[in-house]
């Protein structure tokens, strides 16, 4: 089981993807299984239910998924925020995809599909959980003018389920 978490745009998605194909395992992103269970997309979710009932499936969901067979899954950028998904996440890989507030802005900003964005204080909610992500993660790689590819070649270096690129053994590789 190998989770992603970070902030809406850190291309936790695509890694994923990307990662689950490399590792022949099958991929779950926990925004698309919420709306595949509530037959709704994630703004009608927000919109009709608001947050707390959003975070309360999200919760459920992504408990579900930790609890079932391996896979990559993707985490919605808030769901860590959640303590009891947050101690779920004591017992599995979670990688970290670091991306600066800019970045993540020109990624995703406007998307009217993710309602957060749309929400004031978007910088305070931003710094408030990069902690979280860093207390969650066991991994953490930077994503800022990085290729998907490049990102997830180098999860999968870390976490020592292939052979560096030049040969080294994860044991004889500095502690990045
Ligand atoms: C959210 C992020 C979204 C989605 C929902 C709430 C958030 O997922 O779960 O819109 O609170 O940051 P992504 O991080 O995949 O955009």
């Amino acid at each position: 089981m190998i989770v992603l978490v970070g902030f809406m745009g850190a291309g936790k998605t695509t890694v994923g993807n990307l990662l689950a194909v490399r590792l022949g395992l099958p991929f779950a992103d926990s925004d698309q299984v919420i709306e595949d269970c509530a037959g709704r997309s994630i703004r009608q979710i927000f919109d009709e239910d608001g947050e707390p009932a959003f975070r309360a499936l999200e919760h459920r969901v992504i408990a579900e998924l930790l609890d079932g067979p391996e896979l990559i899954l993707a985490l919605g950028g808030g769901a860590a925020e959640h303590a009891g998904t947050r101690s779920r996440l004591g017992s599995v890989q979670v990688v970290y995809l670091q991306v600066g507030y800019e970045q993540a802005l020109l990624r995703v900003g406007g998307d009217q599909g993710r309602p957060m964005l749309a929400r004031p204080g978007l910088a305070a909610l931003y710094r408030r959980r990069l902690p979280i992500y860093t207390e969650v993660a066991t991994l953490t790689v930077p994503t800022d003018g990085r290729r998907p590819e490049t990102i997830s070649e180098e999860v999968l270096v870390r976490l020592a389920r292939v052979p560096a690129a030049d040969g080294r053994t994860p044991s004889s590789r500095p502690a990045l």
